[in-house]
């Protein structure tokens, strides 16, 4: 019903308790986008509970994830849309969602219907993007990592592959003169611009491990004449941004990666790099439902630092993962029991490591907000009191938060743990063998119903059994 969308959510409580960083800069729309999702999410989380989802103690799940699947269609229109707005007309744009970020063949193939192809970085993203039907031609591949068999499954499905390093280009340059392919072939350079909050994601240090180091002592011009040598080299990629990296700085690597576009065709003689491939990695606002900062401040902060990207003169492609799904993921797991300990509230959750992984390992990056709800699914109110709010693995470091200000909660409540879209749910961490749990889609139809879809099933008990070598017990005797 329409009229359970009341003004205050389950997030006006635990959104003053969020231990992130500032949200950015966010105008009325992205507030009030923010808050006709959170509407949403409410309805959602009611629903999931009357259709028997999520909730009861003695037979009900006590844990499931939700995907907000208007959400994720209104990010692709956003990241689309802000990039067509600012580059000279009939400019070719391929945007590929970073498969890593959310490695689910129906949101491949929901992003593929609003256009979006996908990077991958891996035989298995590879795989999903297949299975998705996302074209050869709409897919990327990167990783650090490729083998020469992974390479030759490229080239021969014409997908563009992004060279990391030297010794991998000698891999290709064999594969190349071995027979033609399709495949737009680039490399990838690291501009060294610089790290942001999170060194674990920082992929523009000095020292990161991605990449040609474009400032090390001779890289540039070994880079400029291993192009020369290679007419079939048409593409630079960069990926300098991620969580915790500013937008000047992410601008600032692409200015890097379009500057030694420019050196290579001038000593070319010709436009021989007609793509640049800028990466993802535009950070997500874990504080409060505002989607910030947004594709058009991205956009923004690329036109003041480089504007001629786009003038027409490159082809582009993205890697965004992070920003197009985060906003639109919840984890919604029973409070099984609410205990207390040394004067110490802890409020024992289905949701911890297995779904949170970076969250319960490095808290201080990773801080989620916690969203209270009653058995009913509806936002829990109450004085707020200090809980801790643990995971069901068996280590005590299994936290989502601590000394979090909550209404008080009881065993039977639930939680949602919002902006978990992408690289949480989607990235299961299999410690205590805790099974995968499932993964709905749901829509918000106009009168307030909502519809949702499977997208994951949930992992059995008989299915743990067999990734464990359950048809192999006799193996080691
Ligand atoms: C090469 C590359 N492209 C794209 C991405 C996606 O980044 P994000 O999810 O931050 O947009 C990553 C993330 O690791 C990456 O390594």
């Amino acid at each position: 019903m329409a009229d359970m969308a009341s003004d205050r959510t389950a997030d006006g409580t635990a959104g003053r308790a969020a231990a992130g960083k500032s949200a950015g800069p966010s105008g009325p729309a992205t507030d009030e986008e923010g808050r006709a999702a959170a509407r949403r999410r409410d309805l959602a989380v009611r629903a999931a509970v009357a259709q028997g989802l999520v909730g009861g103690a003695e037979s009900g799940e006590p844990l499931v994830c939700l995907l907000d699947t208007a959400g994720i269609r209104a990010s692709a229109r956003a990241l689309t849309g802000a990039f067509a707005s600012a580059l000279a007309p009939g400019t070719p744009v391929l945007h590929a969602f970073a498969v890593k970020a959310a490695p689910l063949v129906p949101v491949l193939r929901l992003l593929a219907d609003e256009g979006i192809g996908c990077e991958v970085a891996s035989p298995g993203e590879l795989a999903l993007a297949r299975a998705a039907g996302v074209a050869p031609a709409d897919t990327v591949l990167d990783s650090p990592a490729k083998t020469p068999a992974e390479l030759r499954e490229a080239l021969a499905l014409g997908i563009a592959v992004n060279v990391d390093n030297r010794q991998e280009l000698e891999r290709v340059d064999a594969l190349v003169s071995a027979g033609p392919s399709r495949s737009p072939v680039g490399v990838r350079v690291n501009p060294q611009t610089g790290a942001g909050t999170i060194d674990a994601l920082s992929t523009a240090t000095a020292t990161s491990k991605f990449g040609v180091p474009l400032r090390d002592p001779g890289a540039r011009a070994w880079l400029v004449e291993a192009y020369l040598d290679r007419p079939w080299l048409t593409r630079l990629h960069a990926h300098s941004g991620s969580q915790g990296v500013p937008l000047a700085l992410i601008a600032q690597g692409v200015r890097e990666l379009h500057a030694l576009a420019e050196e290579i065709n001038a000593a070319a003689g010709r436009r021989q790099v007609d793509t640049l491939d800028i990466g993802g990695g535009l950070p997500v606002n874990f504080a409060s439902d505002a989607a910030t900062p947004t594709y058009a401040q991205y956009v923004a902060a690329l036109r003041e630092a480089v504007p001629a990207l786009f003038d027409g003169g490159y082809g582009l492609v993205t890697e965004f993962g992070r920003s197009l799904l985060a906003k639109h993921g919840l984890i919604l797991a029973r409070v099984e029991y609410a205990k207390a300990t040394g004067g110490r509230r802890i409020a024992v959750t289905h949701a911890g490591v297995q779904l949170a992984t970076r969250t319960v390992y490095a808290p201080a990056s990773w801080p989620l907000r916690i969203l209270p709800y009653d058995p009913n699914g509806s936002p829990l109110t109450g004085p707020p009191l200090p809980q801790d709010i643990a995971g069901p693995a068996c280590f005590a470091g299994d936290l989502l938060a601590t000394a979090r200000e909550l209404p008080e909660l009881s065993a039977g409540d639930l939680i949602g743990v919002p902006d978990t879209g992408a690289y949480f749910f989607t990235a299961h961490y299999g410690y205590n063998s805790l099974p995968r749990p499932a993964i709905h889609g749901f829509t918000v139809t106009a009168a307030g119903e909502v519809r949702f879809a499977l997208a994951r099933p949930a992992q059995s008990p008989a299915s743990i059994v067999a990734e464990a070598g359950g048809d192999l017990r006799d193996a080691l005797r």
